[in-house]
C-alpha cells in the first residue's frame, strides 16, 4: 500500500501589524487590508498616525475617483485598518513588518523592544531596502522567525515582494510567509541577505549612472527619461523615478551597498548627495529632477 504524503499546512493569518505609516508603510498597510486583513498601523505620534491617514485615504480615494473602487468598498477596506501610537496594540499581531526609516540603530531596537510585546508565534518582518536583516533580526531572541519582506513603491501597484532570508530563518516561517504574499496578490521572489537583495543591486547602478549622465550635462533630464522609456519600454525615465523614491532614500541605498559591496557602480553620484543636503528630496519635497504641484501630481516643467 502506497502513503500519500500530506502537504504540510501553512499558516493562517488574520491580524497584520504595519509599524510607520510613511508612504511605504501607508501603502503595505493598504495592501493587507484590500485582501481582508485586519491591519494595526503604529505611528509614533498622533500627527504622524493623522498623516499615514491621510496616505491611506487619498491613494483609495485615486481608485475611487478612477472608478476601480466603490465607495462602500473603501469605508470598508479603511474600517479594517485601526492605529495605534504604542506598540502595545500589536499584541494580538500574527505577523508585524516594519517600515520606519532606515537606521540600523532605529530597526534593532524596534525589534528588541516587539519581543515582550507580540505572540511567540508571531512572524516579523523588516521593509528594509539595503540594510542587514541578520542584524535586524539577532536583536530579537526569536531570529529564527524574522525574515525580509521588500515592497516596492508604489507597494499597492508594485507587485513584487522580495523575501529575505538569513541564516537561521526557519524553513516554515519562509514557507508561511511566501504564501502570505501570494495571497496579496505579489510575486515573492527569494534572496539572501545582501545589501540591496535582488532589485535594488540591478536597478540602482542605473539610477547612478542616470544621475551621474544628468550632472555631466552630457543630456536633459527630459533626454535621459525619454531614451529610457520609449527606447526601452521602461514605465518611467530614470530620473522621474528617482523623484518617486526619493533622493534621499536612493542616496542612502547606493551609500550602503557601496560600503558593503565596493562595487563603484554603487558610489552615489555627487549629485544625489548636494541634492540631498539642499532639500531636494523628489515628489515628496515636490522637487528633485522635476518639480511638482503635490506629491502624485503630474510633472510640472
Ligand atoms: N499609490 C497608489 N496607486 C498608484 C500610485 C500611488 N502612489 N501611483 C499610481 N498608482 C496607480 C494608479 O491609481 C493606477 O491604478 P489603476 O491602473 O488601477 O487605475 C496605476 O497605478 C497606474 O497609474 P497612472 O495611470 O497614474 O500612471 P502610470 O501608468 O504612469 O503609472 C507608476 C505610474 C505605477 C508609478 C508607473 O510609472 C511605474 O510602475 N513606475 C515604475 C515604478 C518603479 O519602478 N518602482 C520601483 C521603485 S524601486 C523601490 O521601490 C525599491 C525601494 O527599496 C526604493
Amino acid at each position: 500500500m502506497t502513503s500519500v504524503a500530506s502537504e504540510p499546512t501553512r499558516r493562517t493569518f488574520e491580524t497584520i501589524g504595519v509599524i510607520g505609516l510613511g508612504t511605504m508603510g501607508a501603502g503595505i498597510a493598504e495592501v493587507f487590508a484590500r485582501n481582508g486583513f485586519a491591519v494595526v498601523g503604529i505611528e509614533l505620534t498622533d500627527e504622524a498616525v493623522e498623516r499615514g491617514c491621510g496616505h491611506l485615504t487619498h491613494s483609495t480615494g485615486r481608485a475611487v475617483s478612477r472608478g476601480k473602487m466603490s465607495e462602500a468598498d473603501q469605508a470598508e477596506i479603511l474600517g479594517r485598518i485601526s492605529f495605534a501610537t504604542d506598540l502595545s496594540a500589536l499584541a494580538e499581531a500574527d505577523f508585524v513588518v516594519e517600515a520606519v526609516v532606515e537606521s540600523l540603530e532605529v530597526k534593532k531596537d524596534l525589534f528588541r523592544r516587539l519581543d515582550d510585546i507580540v505572540k511567540p508565534e508571531t512572524i516579523l518582518a523588516t521593509n528594509t531596502s539595503s540594510l542587514p536583516v541578520t542584524e535586524i533580526a539577532t536583536a530579537n531572541t526569536r531570529p529564527g522567525r524574522v525574515v525580509g519582506v521588500h515592497f516596492f513603491n508604489p507597494a499597492p501597484v508594485q507587485n513584487l515582494v522580495e523575501i529575505v532570508r538569513t541564516v537561521v530563518t526557519e524553513p516554515a516561517v519562509l514557507a508561511d510567509v511566501e504564501g502570505l504574499v501570494g495571497t496579496l496578490g505579489k510575486n515573492p521572489v527569494i534572496c539572501g541577505d545582501k545589501a540591496g537583495f535582488i532589485a535594488n543591486t540591478l536597478l540602482f547602478g542605473y539610477l547612478n549612472h542616470a544621475a551621474s549622465m544628468f550632472e555631466s550635462k552630457y543630456a536633459t533630464r527630459e533626454d535621459i527619461d525619454a531614451a529610457m522609456r520609449f527606447g526601452c519600454g521602461y514605465p518611467m525615465g530614470p530620473l522621474a523615478l528617482l523623484d518617486l523614491i526619493g533622493l534621499d532614500t536612493a542616496y542612502e541605498i547606493l551609500d550602503t551597498m557601496y560600503k558593503q559591496g565596493r562595487d563603484r557602480l554603487h558610489a552615489p553620484a555627487p549629485v544625489l548627495r548636494q541634492m540631498v543636503s539642499a532639500g531636494l528630496l523628489g515628489r515628496k519635497s515636490g522637487r528633485g529632477f522635476y518639480t511638482y504641484e503635490r506629491e502624485d501630481s503630474p510633472v510640472v516643467v
